[in-house]
Formats: C-alpha cells, structure tokens, sequence
C-alpha cells in the first residue's frame, strides 16, 4: 500500500522541507517509487530538485485553479532527474477557493489522488507542508497515513507541538481516523546541546499525556550540519553534495528507523 507522508508543523523553519527533501531522496537509494508534492507557497523543495513552477503545472492548477481551468493531478507530475515532483506555486498561498464548502474542500487532494493512477505508480508520496494551518494543510492531513513532525530541541519549538497534536487529533477523530503519527524528529541539533535536558524531556512529557495519539519521539535526531544550508544555497540535494555530512549520516539512520530501509548507494544520482 502507498504511503502517503505529510511532512507537518505550524512552526516555521524547523526542518519540514530539509526533511522531506533528503528522505525522498534516500528513498529512491533505497530503491523506491517517490512522488514528492510540494504544498508549500515558498517552492523550497521544488527548487532543490529543480522542478518548475513556471511553465509548468503545478499543485496550484489542480487544486485551486479556478474549475474551468484546472487540470488533471497526473498532469502536473513532472519528471526530474531526481524523482517525480509535483511542484509548489506561491499562488498555493490563498487557499480561499478551498473553503467555499468546507467538507469538499478538505478531501479534495485525497478525492484526486484516489481517482488517479498515483497509488498504483509510486511506494511513497512525500508532502512538504507550509507552516500554516489552513485548508492546504488539512486537505494534506485527509490524505496521509502518515506524519512526520519535525521539531527543534528548544523549549518554545517543543512547547509548540501541542498545537499541532490538536489539529491531528481533530482529523483523527472526524475524517481520517487511521492516520498515525510515524514520530516526532528533532532536526538541526547542536551536538553540543544536551537535547534530554531540552526539548526532548518537554516533548516526552507532551506525548505522555496524548495517550490516545501513540506519540513516537524518534531515537535518530538530525544533527547541524553547515552542509545542509550550502547545499540548499547550491540547489543541490544535500546527499549529493556532502553524502559524508552529520546531517547526510542522520537521514540514512532515519530512514532505517522510520521505514526499515538501507539505501543502496549505486542508486545515488549526480555524486
Ligand atoms: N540539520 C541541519 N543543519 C543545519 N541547518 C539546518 C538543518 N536542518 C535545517 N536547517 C536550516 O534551517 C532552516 C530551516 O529549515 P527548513 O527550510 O527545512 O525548515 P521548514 O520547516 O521547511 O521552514 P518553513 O516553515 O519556512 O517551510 C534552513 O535555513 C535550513 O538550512
Ligand atoms: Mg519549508
């Protein structure tokens, strides 16, 4: 079965689209089908593997476009060296058309997906979300059997989980009852930091009292790593750029820990 991974936090800046970027990336090494949807106005992920927005489809077109002039999701795959990408668009930033009916337009991803070859054609869909709670984000949490919440260690990042757990409790208990939590990251850690003393206490404490949400704090943290930002300043998938990085290492960890896999490094593209 297709899993389908919304990568979420209303937070902004706490590793949502590096995540996303470097485990699509590891697992086409591991040899999977990927499709990365890139629901996020600012593009990041979309440049780093550089799909376009211009001249292309994009999410935009066949989510919100106007009726007349929307188009089929398949349509807007685009095919890149990396993997299939369906791309990002800053006009994703007002999702109003979306809200007219709110119960259609929660399931409006999910109603496209289903009724599209994409559960046929890929393993994993991968979503980089934007760091808002709006009808994007709920129309990604309708679809997905899975999240991903990246955190910082910081007290207030860790603090600001709980909004985020209310808005999955809410789509738990109305439209999507299956969706699970695969685990709660903590990316761009200071090794120097002591991560048990900081966030991971808080953010322990928080998961023990969601009981009923089977919180997950992953053992695998990303580490800083300078690698990350120069690569995304390069617009090169960080693996590529630096495959020996703290951060490069961490994400090959996660990618065990979260889904069992080994990447295989002969399917390593441009390094
Ligand atoms: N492991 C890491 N090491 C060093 N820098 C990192 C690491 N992870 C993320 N960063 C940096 O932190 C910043 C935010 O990361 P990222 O863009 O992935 O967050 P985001 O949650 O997608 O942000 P937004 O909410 O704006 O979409 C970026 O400048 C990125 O380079
Ligand atoms: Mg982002």
């Amino acid at each position: 079965m297709t899993k389908i991974i919304g990568i979420i936090n209303n937070k902004g800046g706490v590793g949502k689209t590096t995540t996303t970027c470097q485990l699509s990336y590891m697992l086409r090494m591991a040899g999977k089908r990927v499709l990365l949807i890139d629901a996020d106005s600012q593009k990041n992920s979309t440049g780093t593997f550089r799909a376009k927005s211009e001249g292309e489809a994009t999410l935009y077109d066949c989510l919100l476009a106007p009726d007349k002039y929307r188009v089929d999701i398949e349509e807007t795959i685009q095919h890149t060296k990396y993997m299939d990408i369906i791309a990002g668009d800053e006009l994703l930033d007002d999702p109003s058309a979306l809200s007219k009916d709110l119960q259609s337009g929660m399931l409006r991803l999910k109603n496209m997906i289903d009724n599209s070859s994409i559960r046929d054609n890929y393993d994993y869909v991968l979503i980089d979300t934007h760091p808002v709670t709006d009808m994007i984000l709920y129309n990604v949490l309708m679809v997905a059997t899975d999240v991903i919440i990246p955190v910082r260690a910081g007290t207030y990042e860790a603090e600001g989980i709980v909004k985020i757990l209310k808005v999955i409790k809410e789509v738990k208990n109305s439209q999507n009852p299956d969706i699970n939590i695969a685990g709660i990251l903590f990316t761009d850690i200071d090794d120097r930091t002591n991560i048990t003393l900081l966030g991971r206490t808080l953010v322990q404490e928080i998961a023990d009292q969601e009981k009923d949400l089977d919180l997950k704090i992953f053992d695998t943290y990303i580490r800083r790593s300078v690698a990350v930002s120069e690569s995304q300043a390069m617009r090169v998938p960080l693996f590529e750029y630096k495959k020996n990085s703290n951060a490069s290492k961490d994400y090959e960890a996660l990618l065990q820990e979260c889904f069992g896999l080994d990447v295989d490094y002969s399917n390593a593209i441009g390094i």
